[in-house]
């Protein structure tokens, strides 16, 4: 019997898997598929103060192995999020959830985060600093590390719940973006947001996505994600959570080897509705495959 138990800044978690923050909704969607009350937790999709309907469309671009999306922090404002999508999340969804904070000002991300921070049903909060499809705010703030510094600490002030820095892999040393995390007071980080890409249409010789450049992500971004949670936890003593790229059991193994002590699953859930419960299902296999008796043990296990 294997464990697949996990934690995250002492919350327990009955596994890793957790859909990433805006490919799963608010859950709604998935909860005809399957029983969620077996995922890890939920991120839930990225809110911010005013409702905001997103960029203009097209704004999903498939690549190989992989897609690119400039969705624009689309969501119904947190009002309406702690109003109506907690209360339904709960008839589907027993566990804590992960809320995702995404803001255009210092005082934006302390007020959202802060109303999340009341509520019994999130876990921890996580601060979206690296949205690349928005002109001000997200990764505007999360490619700077005095800017993370100092949200990070604004925002750790205002709230009680373990505060998560989601970063962005548009940087050169995302390590030192993470140190600055930590020296903010961050309890872990989250990592990596897409990387910022684009396609061009042969026909009509013009970037495919109104917004001309959007995130990628999906199975190609595996390989980059991995390195860069690798360094990270090699930078911090803070909690990593990983994504990019993870498709199946294999991956989430490889994932807490380098470091995390959990995961997101991202693209996957838009490729196949079944992609976490079938890492879950397979895990204990997975495991018992490569002689490995407790996930909690293997984190950072790739360093030693
Ligand atoms: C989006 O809504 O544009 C995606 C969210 C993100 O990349 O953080």
């Amino acid at each position: 019997m294997v464990d697949t138990k996990t934690a995250l800044s002492g919350w327990e978690l009955d596994n890793p898997v957790i859909p990433a923050s805006g490919t799963f909704g608010f859950g709604q969607e998935f909860a005809a598929f399957y029983d969620l009350g077996i995922l890890g937790s939920i991120a839930l999709k990225g809110t911010t103060k005013e409702p905001r309907f997103g960029n203009p469309t097209p704004r999903i671009a498939e690549c190989t192995e992989g897609m690119l999306n400039s969705v624009g922090l689309q969501n119904p404002g947190v009002h309406k999020v702690i109003k109506e999508e907690l209360p339904e999340l709960k008839k589907i969804f027993p566990k804590k959830a992960i809320a995702n904070v995404g803001g255009f000002s210092e005082e934006e991300y302390v007020y959202v985060a802060s109303l999340f921070d009341k509520e019994e049903q999130i876990g921890l909060i996580e601060l979206n600093v690296s949205c690349p499809n928005v002109h001000a705010g997200g990764m505007s703030f999360g490619t700077d590390p005095k800017k993370v510094e100092s949200l990070t600490r604004a925002v750790k002030a205002a709230v009680k719940k373990p505060l998560y820095v989601k970063l962005s892999p548009n940087v050169t040393d995302i390590a030192e973006i993470a140190l600055a995390a930590e020296s903010g007071g961050a309890d872990g980080v989250a990592l990596i947001n897409t990387l910022l890409g684009m396609r061009i249409d042969l026909k009509t010789k013009k970037p495919v996505l109104a917004n001309k450049k959007g995130g990628f992500s999906g199975r190609a971004v595996f390989p980059v994600a991995l390195r860069m949670v690798y360094d990270v936890y090699e930078a911090v003593h803070i909690p990593v959570i990983g994504m990019g790229g993870i498709s199946r059991a294999e991956d989430v193994m490889e994932m807490m080897l380098a470091g995390a002590s959990a995961v997101e699953v991202g693209a996957e859930n838009l490729v196949d509705p079944f992609a976490c419960r079938n890492m879950i299902r397979d895990l204990p296999r997975v495991m018992e495959k490569y002689g490995v008796k407790s996930l909690k043990e293997i984190i950072g296990g790739a360093h030693r």
